[in-house]
């Protein structure tokens, strides 16, 4: 057996060997616009490369269903404390494989097959886990979408408001993946209580802008919070869900498992006890206020080459640009800027086309590029060749401008190294 135990992938099976080591290279040489990406910290990869995965275990600290858990509980138990600290409030479940696990967890706790749902339309930057009739969330329940102002791209409170009243939903939900304007928690908070629903915050992709001070925290107004512990909060694969409310902590419990869930992924949990200690920390708070810093820069950078910005710009680490008045789809342009290095993703606009091949949204996110320490000078740069490419593919030469924009890639990358 000690090949077993000592045998490297290199050894045992080149085909992933070859695919992990081209993935950390493609890593180091491209850079990362996905908004929903960032770089952990070497800390969190080392936990989740741990032995501590062999460990299969059900239960809460404390209460398990299978011995040989205590070293798994101090690590859970951890991990609660700092997401109580993180987000300042009283109950944290910490083992949601996911953010969709996390948020199918809320809806197996406060909601009945059929109950009614309203939450943010997929185009006006909503999640498939809100209600996509495609997914679980919107084949079982009934969801209905609220969406942006026509003209601001925003959400209108007041509209917003009408609906609920109309509607009577059973769940309000905010959040979602490409909304990139700041989220007014305390008026959606009034409107779920008018109307009878319960008021669900899905802070996933903003979680390490909360936890930096850089907006505004869904508590006290939320009944429920979920997130992701990957974005902006830049830990592992996996979710979180929180709340105040202390009638819920146990059906809660049971709601994860065996509700959605059965055993715990122990490792991930020790990656995030690790990322929660990350986010208490003054750099940080550094870190966030920087990602909106960049946001904004990127964001007048493009805006300024005459690039449409959705909502006209951003209070987050998103800017989603409309490329219709270029006649090019967001297609199009990942992939030329993925020929130039430069990663990112075509996303629905307000009012977008439901076919995503007809998308005309490119959405760009700061989190991972800052993580490497790129700053406004970077990020205006990054706008820059952004905008070059995107008026190159418009013209239909953009292969001279590609080669141009790899080596100022390639010299971004060199300066900012991962993992270095
Ligand atoms: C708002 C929101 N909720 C939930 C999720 C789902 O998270 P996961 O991919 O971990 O299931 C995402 C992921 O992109 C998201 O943006």
């Amino acid at each position: 057996m000690t090949a077993h135990f000592q045998t490297p992938v290199s050894e045992t099976d080149p085909l992933i060997a070859t695919a992990l080591r081209d993935e950390k290279t493609r890593q180091q040489d491209q850079i990362e616009l996905i908004a929903s990406e960032n770089i952990v910290s070497r800390a969190v990869l080392d936990a989740l490369g741990h032995e501590m995965t062999n460990k299969t275990l059900e239960g809460y600290p404390g209460n398990r269903f299978h011995g040989g858990g205590r070293y798994v509980d101090v690590v859970e138990q951890a991990a609660i404390d700092r997401a109580r600290q993180v987000f300042g409030c009283d109950h944290a479940n910490v083992q949601p494989h996911s953010g969709s696990q996390a948020n199918l967890a809320v809806f197996f706790l406060l909601l009945k097959p059929g109950d009614r749902v309203l939450s943010l339309d997929l185009a006006a930057g909503g999640h498939l886990s809100h209600g996509l009739k495609a997914n679980l969330s919107g084949r079982w329940f009934d969801p209905h979408h609220y969406g942006v102002d026509a003209e601001t791209e925003v959400i209108n409170y007041e509209d917003l408001e009408r609906q609920a009243a109309q509607i009577k939903p059973r769940l309000i939900i905010a959040g979602g993946s490409a909304y990139p304007r700041q989220i007014d928690f305390e008026r959606m908070g009034r409107i779920a209580r008018k109307v009878g629903a319960w008021f669900h915050v899905d802070m996933a992709h903003i979680a390490g802008l909360v936890a930096g001070g850089e907006h505004p925290s869904p508590f006290p107004h939320a009944d429920i919070v979920t997130c992701t512990t990957t974005k902006t909060l830049r830990g592992p694969r996996g979710g979180l869900i929180l709340t105040n409310n202390a009638d819920w902590s146990k059906r809660l419990q049971s709601a994860v498992f065996p509700g959605v869930q059965g055993s715990i992924h122990t490792q991930v949990l020790a990656a995030k006890a690790i990322c929660l200690g990350e986010a208490l920390t003054d750099d940080f708070r550094t870190y966030a206020a920087q990602v909106r810093a960049n946001a904004r820069a990127l964001a007048d950078t493009l805006q300024a080459r005459g690039i449409r910005i959705v909502s006209g710009g951003t209070d987050t680490h998103l800017v989603l640009l409309d490329l219709s008045s270029k006649g090019l789809t967001g297609k199009r342009v990942e992939r030329v800027l993925e020929a130039a290095n430069i990663t990112a993703n075509k996303n629905a606009i307000p009012g977008d086309s439901p076919r995503p091949p007809e998308w005309v949204g490119l959405r760009l996110g700061t989190g991972a590029a800052t993580t490497r320490g790129m700053a406004a000078p970077e990020f205006i740069e990054l706008g820059t060749m952004i905008a070059d490419l995107v008026e190159a593919e418009a013209a239909g030469h953009a292969e001279e401008v590609i080669a141009l924009c790899k080596a100022r890639v390639a010299a971004l990358c060199a300066r900012f190294p991962v993992h270095a």
